[in-house]
Protein backbone atom coordinates (compact mmCIF):
# COMPACT_ATOMS: atom_id res chain seq x y z
CA UNK A 1 0.00 0.00 0.00
CA UNK A 2 1.10 3.07 0.45
CA UNK A 3 2.15 5.16 -2.64
CA UNK A 4 3.68 7.78 -3.84
CA UNK A 5 1.85 10.44 -2.89
CA UNK A 6 1.26 9.92 -5.59
CA UNK A 7 0.28 9.43 -2.12
CA UNK A 8 -0.67 11.59 0.12
CA UNK A 9 2.11 11.58 3.08
CA UNK A 10 2.29 14.36 4.62
CA UNK A 11 -1.46 15.64 2.97
CA UNK A 12 -2.35 13.61 6.10
CA UNK A 13 0.08 12.17 8.78
CA UNK A 14 -1.23 9.78 11.70
CA UNK A 15 0.28 11.18 14.48
CA UNK A 16 0.92 7.34 16.53
CA UNK A 17 0.80 8.55 20.08
CA UNK A 18 -2.18 11.32 19.89
CA UNK A 19 -4.29 9.17 17.55
CA UNK A 20 -4.50 12.55 15.80
CA UNK A 21 -4.44 13.30 12.08
CA UNK A 22 -2.43 16.66 10.87
CA UNK A 23 -3.96 17.53 7.78
CA UNK A 24 -1.98 20.06 6.06
CA UNK A 25 -3.32 21.83 2.73
CA UNK A 26 -0.90 20.52 0.08
CA UNK A 27 2.08 18.84 -0.36
CA UNK A 28 4.80 19.41 1.77
CA UNK A 29 8.60 20.90 0.89
CA UNK A 30 10.07 18.26 3.45
CA UNK A 31 8.10 15.61 2.14
CA UNK A 32 9.19 16.25 -1.73
CA UNK A 33 12.51 16.74 -0.48
CA UNK A 34 12.31 13.17 1.68
CA UNK A 35 11.94 11.47 -1.20
CA UNK A 36 13.64 13.22 -4.14
CA UNK A 37 16.53 10.67 -3.76
CA UNK A 38 13.95 7.81 -4.26
CA UNK A 39 12.52 9.01 -7.43
CA UNK A 40 15.40 10.23 -9.19
CA UNK A 41 17.03 6.36 -8.85
CA UNK A 42 13.76 5.05 -9.86
CA UNK A 43 12.98 7.08 -13.17
CA UNK A 44 14.08 4.36 -16.03
CA UNK A 45 16.87 5.56 -17.57
CA UNK A 46 16.13 4.32 -21.51
CA UNK A 47 13.03 6.33 -21.58
CA UNK A 48 14.97 9.68 -20.38
CA UNK A 49 17.82 8.29 -22.65
CA UNK A 50 15.13 8.54 -25.83
CA UNK A 51 13.48 11.65 -24.49
CA UNK A 52 17.05 13.13 -24.43
CA UNK A 53 17.91 12.05 -27.96
CA UNK A 54 14.68 13.76 -29.53
CA UNK A 55 15.41 16.53 -27.74
CA UNK A 56 19.13 16.95 -28.73
CA UNK A 57 17.91 16.43 -32.55
CA UNK A 58 15.48 19.44 -32.52
CA UNK A 59 17.80 21.56 -30.54
CA UNK A 60 20.91 21.04 -33.37
CA UNK A 61 18.07 21.12 -36.28
CA UNK A 62 16.69 24.19 -35.21
CA UNK A 63 19.70 25.76 -33.15
CA UNK A 64 17.11 27.21 -30.49
CA UNK A 65 16.59 26.98 -26.70
CA UNK A 66 14.35 24.16 -25.99
CA UNK A 67 10.95 24.83 -23.96
CA UNK A 68 10.00 22.50 -21.30
CA UNK A 69 6.89 22.71 -19.00
CA UNK A 70 6.18 20.75 -15.94
CA UNK A 71 3.07 20.16 -14.31
CA UNK A 72 2.80 20.24 -10.45
CA UNK A 73 6.21 21.62 -10.49
CA UNK A 74 6.38 20.61 -6.40
CA UNK A 75 9.83 22.57 -5.01
CA UNK A 76 11.44 21.45 -8.62
CA UNK A 77 12.50 18.19 -8.51
CA UNK A 78 11.70 16.89 -11.95
CA UNK A 79 13.46 19.86 -13.37
CA UNK A 80 16.74 18.78 -10.77
CA UNK A 81 16.68 14.95 -12.36
CA UNK A 82 16.15 15.80 -15.75
CA UNK A 83 17.94 19.17 -16.79
CA UNK A 84 21.50 18.18 -15.83
CA UNK A 85 20.71 15.06 -18.51
CA UNK A 86 19.62 17.28 -21.19
CA UNK A 87 23.12 18.81 -23.26
CA UNK A 88 21.68 22.19 -24.62
CA UNK A 89 19.93 25.46 -23.34
CA UNK A 90 16.88 24.86 -21.70
CA UNK A 91 13.68 27.56 -20.79
CA UNK A 92 11.08 25.53 -18.11
CA UNK A 93 7.98 27.00 -16.91
CA UNK A 94 7.48 25.61 -13.38
CA UNK A 95 3.81 25.29 -12.98
CA UNK A 96 1.91 24.79 -9.58
CA UNK A 97 -0.91 26.41 -7.63
CA UNK A 98 0.74 26.06 -4.26
CA UNK A 99 3.27 29.42 -4.05
CA UNK A 100 4.98 28.26 -1.18
CA UNK A 101 6.36 25.02 -2.97
CA UNK A 102 7.06 27.51 -5.76
CA UNK A 103 9.18 29.98 -3.72
CA UNK A 104 11.09 26.65 -2.03
CA UNK A 105 11.54 25.40 -5.64
CA UNK A 106 12.99 29.19 -6.63
CA UNK A 107 15.36 28.77 -3.60
CA UNK A 108 16.16 25.01 -3.92
CA UNK A 109 17.42 25.55 -7.71
CA UNK A 110 19.17 28.58 -6.75
CA UNK A 111 21.32 26.39 -4.18
CA UNK A 112 21.64 23.45 -6.78
CA UNK A 113 22.60 25.75 -9.71
CA UNK A 114 26.70 25.73 -10.11
CA UNK A 115 26.14 30.07 -11.17
CA UNK A 116 23.30 32.04 -11.12
CA UNK A 117 23.50 34.65 -14.25
CA UNK A 118 20.23 36.32 -13.72
CA UNK A 119 17.46 36.59 -11.16
CA UNK A 120 15.22 39.52 -12.63
CA UNK A 121 11.55 37.68 -12.94
CA UNK A 122 13.02 34.81 -15.22
CA UNK A 123 15.93 32.38 -13.54
CA UNK A 124 19.03 32.38 -15.45
CA UNK A 125 21.26 29.37 -14.40
CA UNK A 126 24.30 27.62 -15.26
CA UNK A 127 24.20 23.59 -14.15
CA UNK A 128 26.94 21.38 -16.25
CA UNK A 129 27.96 24.25 -18.42
CA UNK A 130 24.09 24.38 -20.05
CA UNK A 131 21.81 27.63 -19.15
CA UNK A 132 18.73 27.05 -18.01
CA UNK A 133 16.25 29.64 -17.96
CA UNK A 134 13.29 29.37 -15.74
CA UNK A 135 9.81 30.78 -14.76
CA UNK A 136 7.51 30.09 -12.23
CA UNK A 137 3.64 30.40 -12.54
CA UNK A 138 0.66 29.71 -10.26
CA UNK A 139 -2.06 28.49 -11.62
CA UNK A 140 -4.55 25.93 -10.97
CA UNK A 141 -4.62 23.06 -13.71
CA UNK A 142 -7.82 22.03 -12.55
CA UNK A 143 -9.39 24.85 -14.09
CA UNK A 144 -6.36 26.12 -16.66
CA UNK A 145 -4.80 23.36 -17.98
CA UNK A 146 -6.06 24.36 -21.81
CA UNK A 147 -4.21 27.65 -21.03
CA UNK A 148 -1.20 26.08 -20.00
CA UNK A 149 -1.12 23.98 -23.03
CA UNK A 150 -1.38 26.42 -25.51
CA UNK A 151 1.80 27.97 -24.14
CA UNK A 152 4.82 27.87 -26.29
CA UNK A 153 6.46 24.12 -25.67
CA UNK A 154 8.38 21.59 -27.05
CA UNK A 155 7.77 19.17 -24.14
CA UNK A 156 5.01 18.87 -21.41
CA UNK A 157 6.65 17.11 -18.11
CA UNK A 158 5.33 16.15 -15.10
CA UNK A 159 6.37 13.95 -12.05
CA UNK A 160 4.23 12.31 -9.50
CA UNK A 161 1.21 14.39 -10.63
CA UNK A 162 -1.44 12.64 -12.98
CA UNK A 163 -2.32 10.08 -10.50
CA UNK A 164 -3.86 12.85 -8.68
CA UNK A 165 -6.20 14.08 -11.75
CA UNK A 166 -9.71 12.45 -12.86
CA UNK A 167 -10.36 10.63 -15.66
CA UNK A 168 -12.42 13.49 -17.46
CA UNK A 169 -9.66 15.70 -16.74
CA UNK A 170 -6.94 13.21 -18.18
CA UNK A 171 -9.64 12.76 -21.41
CA UNK A 172 -9.64 16.66 -21.65
CA UNK A 173 -5.63 17.05 -21.58
CA UNK A 174 -4.93 14.46 -24.12
CA UNK A 175 -7.30 15.58 -26.49
CA UNK A 176 -5.77 19.42 -26.11
CA UNK A 177 -1.85 17.92 -26.07
CA UNK A 178 -0.38 19.00 -29.23
CA UNK A 179 3.59 18.07 -27.94
CA UNK A 180 5.61 15.48 -26.94
CA UNK A 181 4.50 14.06 -23.04
CA UNK A 182 7.29 13.05 -20.98
CA UNK A 183 5.82 12.08 -17.79
CA UNK A 184 7.34 10.10 -14.40
CA UNK A 185 6.33 8.07 -11.51
CA UNK A 186 2.58 7.69 -11.60
CA UNK A 187 1.36 5.77 -8.98
CA UNK A 188 0.20 1.46 -10.06
CA UNK A 189 -1.39 0.83 -7.37
CA UNK A 190 1.79 -2.08 -6.53
CA UNK A 191 3.38 -2.34 -3.03
CA UNK A 192 5.35 -4.62 -1.91
CA UNK A 193 6.79 -4.56 2.16
CA UNK A 194 9.59 -6.91 3.72
CA UNK A 195 8.85 -8.67 5.60
CA UNK A 196 5.21 -9.23 5.11
CA UNK A 197 2.51 -8.45 7.26
CA UNK A 198 -0.82 -10.19 7.55
CA UNK A 199 -2.48 -6.38 7.34
CA UNK A 200 -0.64 -5.58 3.97
CA UNK A 201 -3.69 -7.02 1.66
CA UNK A 202 -6.64 -5.13 3.72
CA UNK A 203 -4.68 -1.54 4.12
CA UNK A 204 -3.51 -1.73 0.42
CA UNK A 205 -7.05 -1.79 -0.66
CA UNK A 206 -8.05 0.81 1.76
CA UNK A 207 -5.38 2.86 1.02
CA UNK A 208 -6.49 2.52 -2.78
CA UNK A 209 -10.09 4.03 -1.76
CA UNK A 210 -8.33 6.89 -0.08
CA UNK A 211 -6.47 7.35 -3.27
CA UNK A 212 -9.55 7.63 -5.42
CA UNK A 213 -10.83 10.32 -3.64
CA UNK A 214 -10.75 13.94 -5.17
CA UNK A 215 -7.69 15.57 -5.25
CA UNK A 216 -9.16 18.79 -6.65
CA UNK A 217 -9.99 17.65 -10.20
CA UNK A 218 -12.84 15.46 -9.49
CA UNK A 219 -12.43 11.27 -8.53
CA UNK A 220 -8.79 10.92 -8.77
CA UNK A 221 -7.44 8.25 -11.32
CA UNK A 222 -5.10 7.20 -8.78
CA UNK A 223 -3.69 3.51 -10.14
CA UNK A 224 -5.23 3.97 -13.47
CA UNK A 225 -4.01 7.18 -14.72
CA UNK A 226 -1.12 5.53 -16.52
CA UNK A 227 -3.56 3.37 -18.20
CA UNK A 228 -6.07 5.94 -19.11
CA UNK A 229 -3.26 8.54 -20.43
CA UNK A 230 -1.96 5.71 -22.90
CA UNK A 231 -5.28 4.50 -24.14
CA UNK A 232 -6.51 8.11 -24.72
CA UNK A 233 -2.92 9.20 -26.06
CA UNK A 234 -2.75 6.35 -28.38
CA UNK A 235 -5.92 7.15 -29.93
CA UNK A 236 -5.12 10.43 -30.68
CA UNK A 237 -2.12 9.71 -32.67
CA UNK A 238 0.70 10.07 -30.10
CA UNK A 239 3.26 6.99 -30.10
CA UNK A 240 3.12 5.98 -26.55
CA UNK A 241 5.94 3.89 -24.44
CA UNK A 242 5.26 2.93 -20.38
CA UNK A 243 8.06 1.96 -18.44
CA UNK A 244 8.03 1.16 -14.76
CA UNK A 245 10.25 3.31 -11.85
CA UNK A 246 9.15 1.30 -8.89
CA UNK A 247 10.80 3.23 -5.60
CA UNK A 248 13.24 0.76 -3.84
CA UNK A 249 13.58 2.01 -0.05
CA UNK A 250 15.84 0.35 2.32
CA UNK A 251 16.67 0.91 6.19
CA UNK A 252 19.38 3.94 4.68
CA UNK A 253 16.43 5.66 4.23
CA UNK A 254 14.30 5.60 7.56
CA UNK A 255 12.92 8.72 7.83
CA UNK A 256 11.65 8.41 4.19
CA UNK A 257 10.08 4.71 5.33
CA UNK A 258 8.63 6.35 8.46
CA UNK A 259 7.06 8.98 6.37
CA UNK A 260 5.13 6.88 4.22
CA UNK A 261 4.49 4.65 6.36
CA UNK A 262 2.93 7.06 8.75
CA UNK A 263 1.63 8.86 5.54
CA UNK A 264 -0.32 6.02 4.33
CA UNK A 265 -1.85 4.87 8.22
CA UNK A 266 -3.23 8.22 8.04
CA UNK A 267 -5.42 8.05 4.99
CA UNK A 268 -6.26 4.33 5.19
CA UNK A 269 -7.46 5.64 9.15
CA UNK A 270 -9.11 8.39 7.18
CA UNK A 271 -11.50 5.68 4.96
CA UNK A 272 -12.86 3.80 8.49
CA UNK A 273 -12.08 0.76 6.03
CA UNK A 274 -9.55 -0.77 8.99
CA UNK A 275 -10.24 -1.12 12.73
CA UNK A 276 -7.79 1.87 14.36
CA UNK A 277 -6.26 -0.74 16.83
CA UNK A 278 -5.49 -3.33 12.96
CA UNK A 279 -3.80 0.17 11.27
CA UNK A 280 -1.70 0.87 14.62
CA UNK A 281 -0.16 -2.60 14.45
CA UNK A 282 0.55 -2.47 10.89
CA UNK A 283 2.20 1.04 11.56
CA UNK A 284 4.52 -0.74 14.17
CA UNK A 285 5.36 -2.80 11.95
CA UNK A 286 6.16 -0.51 9.21
CA UNK A 287 7.60 1.99 10.42
CA UNK A 288 10.33 -1.32 11.35
CA UNK A 289 9.97 -2.75 7.93
CA UNK A 290 13.60 -3.63 5.88
CA UNK A 291 12.62 -2.32 2.19
CA UNK A 292 9.18 -0.86 0.34
CA UNK A 293 9.05 -1.29 -3.18
CA UNK A 294 6.40 1.59 -4.50
CA UNK A 295 5.58 0.66 -8.24
CA UNK A 296 5.06 3.07 -10.61
CA UNK A 297 5.08 4.03 -14.72
CA UNK A 298 7.10 6.60 -16.64
CA UNK A 299 5.34 7.55 -19.93
CA UNK A 300 6.73 9.01 -23.07
CA UNK A 301 4.23 9.83 -25.97
CA UNK A 302 5.45 11.55 -28.63
CA UNK A 303 3.03 12.70 -31.83
CA UNK A 304 3.55 10.73 -35.02
CA UNK A 305 2.99 12.95 -37.56
C1 LIG B 1 3.12 14.71 -5.51
S1 LIG B 1 3.47 16.38 -5.71
C2 LIG B 1 4.78 16.26 -6.93
C3 LIG B 1 5.67 17.46 -6.95
C4 LIG B 1 6.86 17.38 -7.89
N1 LIG B 1 6.44 17.19 -9.26
C5 LIG B 1 7.83 16.29 -7.47
O1 LIG B 1 8.02 15.33 -8.23
O2 LIG B 1 8.40 16.40 -6.37
C6 LIG B 1 2.09 16.97 -6.67
C7 LIG B 1 2.17 18.44 -7.03
O3 LIG B 1 1.01 18.81 -7.78
C8 LIG B 1 0.59 20.09 -7.34
N2 LIG B 1 -0.84 20.25 -7.63
C9 LIG B 1 -1.85 19.51 -7.11
N3 LIG B 1 -3.04 19.97 -7.57
C10 LIG B 1 -2.75 21.02 -8.39
C11 LIG B 1 -3.55 21.92 -9.16
N4 LIG B 1 -4.88 21.84 -9.16
N5 LIG B 1 -2.93 22.87 -9.89
C12 LIG B 1 -1.57 22.97 -9.88
N6 LIG B 1 -0.77 22.17 -9.17
C13 LIG B 1 -1.35 21.19 -8.43
C14 LIG B 1 0.91 20.09 -5.84
O4 LIG B 1 0.97 21.40 -5.30
C15 LIG B 1 2.24 19.35 -5.82
O5 LIG B 1 3.31 20.24 -5.96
Amino acid sequence: MIASDTAYPLLTRFDRRRHTEIKMTGFSAQWLALREPADHRARDQKLQQRLCVQLTDLARTEQRVIRLIDLGCGSGSNLRALAAALPFAQHWTLVDYDPLLLATARATLLGWADRLVSDAGTLTLIKNNQTIEIDFVQIDLARDIERVLAWPADVITAAAFFDLVAEAWLVRFCQTLRVTLYTVLTYDGTEQWLPPHSSDRAILKAFHAHQQTDKGFGVAAGPNAALIMERELAARGFGVTLAPSPWQIDRSETAFIEALASGSAGAVHETGLVEPAQVEQWLAARLAAEHCTVGHWDILATLNI
